[in-house]
């Protein structure tokens, strides 16, 4: 276990990049099919096409360069987006809808399952009193394939650049088997976490797991890019009230078209009765 009042505030925060390789190859694609597209533009301007190449290759290639450079330069882009300002925006909107459910009262235990470098246990931890003894925890096992730079010292060291670093705590732990007894936090937050977890069981698990450690009348907050249909249906099955979903309107609906349903960022927030 590691506290916040360890670590110097320098800097602006900063939650890191999600999903690094994939947002790395988004830009090699975007690159290399902007690379295809001068190499057929150049080959056409010194006669190599018909001479060499025939015109209809030619023109499929060039497609593809199109193609493949604006798509995975938007990606790429995009992908940023969501990781420098996107995914903050959603912080303050999950937030205040779990006030809706359960007023902040500052005195909440928190946790952040999954936090990384401390996204939504910073966010909560803003929304509680220095003196009423409110606490956000974060647990994480730091994939660095799943964020950039991922560790508990810069969990720390944002929840320090935000005035925070007295009310939170850090554990390293696995969200299958969080290291915590029955009914230990009044909110429990996880934002772009259970689709990461293999097999697809373990996702039920880790939801199993966050209920578990819910209070009766505390609230669970989940934000992620694919699945809902079955966490939905899963915390109904545990009898979870007061059921909000979030479809993420008209940019959930674009991302997952143009990502084939694996980027679609949507939320859910539900009350253990
Ligand atoms: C895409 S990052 C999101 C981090 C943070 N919640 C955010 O939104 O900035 C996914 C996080 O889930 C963590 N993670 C993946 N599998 C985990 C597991 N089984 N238990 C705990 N954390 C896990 C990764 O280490 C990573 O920090």
């Amino acid at each position: 276990m590691t506290t916040g009042n360890q670590i110097d505030p320098i800097g602006k925060p900063d939650y890191g990049i999600d999903a690094p390789g994939v947002r790395r190859g988004m830009f090699i694609a975007g690159v290399g099919g902007l690379l295809l597209l001068i190499a057929v533009v150049s080959a056409h301007a010194v006669g190599l096409v018909e001479a060499g190449l025939p015109s209809q290759a030619a023109d499929a290639l060039a497609s593809l360069g199109v193609l493949t450079g604006v798509y995975g330069l938007f990606m790429g882009a995009y992908m940023t987006y969501g990781s420098r300002i996107g995914k903050l925006r959603t912080r303050d909107r999950l937030l205040d809808a779990v006030g809706g459910l359960r007023s902040w009262q500052g005195n909440e235990a928190v946790l952040d399952v999954g936090c990384g470098r401390g996204l939504m246990m910073v966010g909560a931890a803003k929304r509680l009193g220095k003196e009423s003894g409110g606490v956000a925890v974060g647990i994480d096992l730091w994939r660095e394939q799943d964020q950039a730079a991922n560790s508990a010292t810069a969990a720390l060291h944002n929840a320090g650049i935000e005035g925070v670093a007295d009310r939170v705590r850090i554990d390293t732990g696995d969200a299958r088997a969080l290291p915590y007894a029955d009914g230990s936090f009044d909110v429990v937050l996880s934002h772009w976490v259970v689709h990461n977890l293999e097999p697809p069981a373990d996702r039920l698990r880790a939801l199993d797991e966050m209920l578990r450690v819910l209070r009766p009348g505390g609230v669970i907050a989940l934000a992620d890019i694919d699945g809902f249909a079955q966490y939905l249906s899963h915390l109904e099955s545990r009898g979870l009230t007061q059921l909000q979903f979030h479809d993420g309107g008209l940019e959930a609906r674009v991302m997952g078209a143009l990502s084939g349903g694996s980027y679609r960022p949507q939320s859910l927030l539900a009350v253990r009765p």
